[in-house]
């Protein structure tokens, strides 16, 4: 992909735990891969505690480099990218030193990209503080999640940022959308004419949404226990995944055309009734265990996390749609860290068969059955049923694999790569548009506020095994289970 798009690119937060990880690194693979990025583009960090441009490029080769390119950094491109950066030393609490910022980069070529790499509560002073030196004019805004704690406060941040950039401006980061699989969905969904007869309520019994991360809350215990499963996961990751799942064919894969269909499905979501909270949700917090031979310690214990506190580390809900696609059709949500394996996926279980000519071991589960693994290991791989060789007509569960990893052997690009060169680029598609965020709070907020009212702690599940047994108890009330049950 050759670009001429040249951009300024400010990095707020230039030396928080994200620009270490995930954007300084993702900015670079661009770099390296050529024809990526504008030659003449820049990237402007900004830090405070961080004397000048030497002493910010010191920090980059100490903390950066590290989580490039696991095969081992080619020097020449690592040299080449230092060059592209530049650095102011600011204090964003203090207005005046966005003067500064603004003799760094009125000179720089192209777009300007503002990305708040930041505690959301510096949003809005930070996008006002632009505002005030006219940096807000013909610029780009990122806003990392979590924007906001409930509808309320991101209604609060959007109104406010609102005010200084138009909706077209601010792109509102959602990791999930930029991983190659998620994208590989909608290819799946619209490119063949395959699926789409099958994809609705006459022939999907259930579908099933699963994150589940090995790691605990690591050094994130003060941000987490504030947060909860729910809020970091939920209400953007999986609620996305699920829209996209969902969606009806968009018009074009314009941006607004995809974000006009997956806010329908976000505004059919089946309200929750709080008198059912306990037969749809399941709230769960790890206790110690054992991960790959390895014992960790409870989430009560890990640093930064209150004694006794109640937040949850498990997510597991019963979701339904509201429209004649897809009603009556459970779909079953899953997250939590700690858990017995990492793996991000969706299962869609087809109806069995309607008459068995072939005997009831047609019917058997394992067939009529589509996985799309995101993470690890991306692949879309559909169950069927096949005869077994020999005498007699026996069958057995097979499936057909589209390995990403092997089909396509290079070109993989990480979601963050993807993101930030959308940005660039003028690309919102996979950015979460206002209406959709608010659809997702909206949602989301009975279910907090039930939990809340009630006082009631979440189920405690042993780190290492898949959370509490109430999670499959809700499955096993639709006759299914969750699928790594079956095996
Ligand atoms: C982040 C959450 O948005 O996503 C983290 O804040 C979580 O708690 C992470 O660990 C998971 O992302 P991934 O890409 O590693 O599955």
């Amino acid at each position: 992909m050759q670009t001429d798009s040249s951009f300024t690119f400010v990095l707020f937060g230039g030396t928080g735990d994200l620009s270490m990880r995930k954007i300084l690194p993702a900015l670079f693979e661009a770099h390296r891969a050529g024809g990526m990025l504008a030659d003449s583009g820049k990237i402007v960090a900004v830090a405070r505690h961080v004397a000048d441009r030497s002493e910010y490029l010191q920090w980059v080769n100490e903390h950066v480099k590290p989580h490039v390119s696991k095969n081992g950094v080619d020097e020449a491109a690592w040299a080449s990218f230092l060059a592209r950066i530049e650095f102011a030393k600011i204090d964003l609490g203090n207005p005046d030193d966005f003067v500064l910022l603004r003799d760094a980069v009125k000179d720089l070529p192209g777009i300007r990209v503002f990305y708040l790499a930041t505690g959301p509560s510096l949003f809005v002073p930070i996008c006002r503080a632009l505002a005030s030196v006219g940096l807000n004019e013909n610029a780009r805004i990122v806003l990392e999640k979590p924007l906001g704690y409930d509808l309320k406060s991101s209604n609060a941040i959007n109104d406010a940022v609102g005010e200084i950039f138009a909706e077209e401006q601010i792109y509102r980061i959602d990791h999930y959308l930029g991983k190659e699989p998620v994208q590989n969905l909608l290819a799946l969904r619209f490119g063949n004419a395959l699926f789409e007869p099958l994809w609705r309520r006459e022939w999907v019994e259930s579908i099933q949404i699963t994150i589940a991360e090995e790691l605990g809350v690591e050094a994130r215990g003060d941000f987490y226990d504030n947060t909860g499963a729910l809020r970091d996961m939920v209400q953007n990751h999986l609620l996305q995944l699920l829209s996209i799942v969902a969606m009806e064919p968009p018009h074009s894969m314009d941006s607004d055309s995809v974000r006009d269909e997956k806010l329908r499905v976000l505004r059919a979501l089946k309200p929750i009734n709080p008198l059912d909270i306990g037969k749809v949700a399941v709230r769960g917090q790890y206790h110690s265990g054992v991960i790959r031979g390895n014992a960790v310690p409870a989430y009560a214990t890990e640093p930064g996390v209150k004694q006794n506190s109640t937040t949850e580390t498990f997510v597991a809900l019963k979701v339904e749609i509201e429209n004649w696609r897809w009603a009556g059709v459970p779909f079953f949500l899953r997250t939590g860290k700690r858990l017995a394996d990492r793996v991000a996926e969706i299962v869609v279980n087809f109806r069995p068969v309607p008459h068995s000519a072939l005997g009831a071991s047609a019917l058997r589960a394992g067939a009529n059955r589509l996985v799309i693994r995101l993470q690890p290991n991306e692949t879309i791989r559909l169950y069927c049923l096949a005869k077994q060789p020999g005498e007699g007509m026996n069958l057995a569960s097979v499936h057909l694999d589209l390995a990403f990893d092997q089909f396509f052997r290079e070109g993989q690009m990480e979601a963050y790569q993807r993101l930030l060169l959308d940005v660039i680029n003028g690309r919102l598609a996979l950015f979460v548009r206002r209406d959709e965020q608010e659809a997702a709070w909206r949602w989301v907020e009975p279910i907090l506020n039930e939990w809340k009212a009630s006082n009631k702690p979440p189920k405690p599940y042993a780190s290492g095994t898949w959370g509490p047994a109430a999670a499959s108890a809700m499955l096993a009330q639709h006759g299914t289970c969750w699928l790594e049950e079956e095996n």
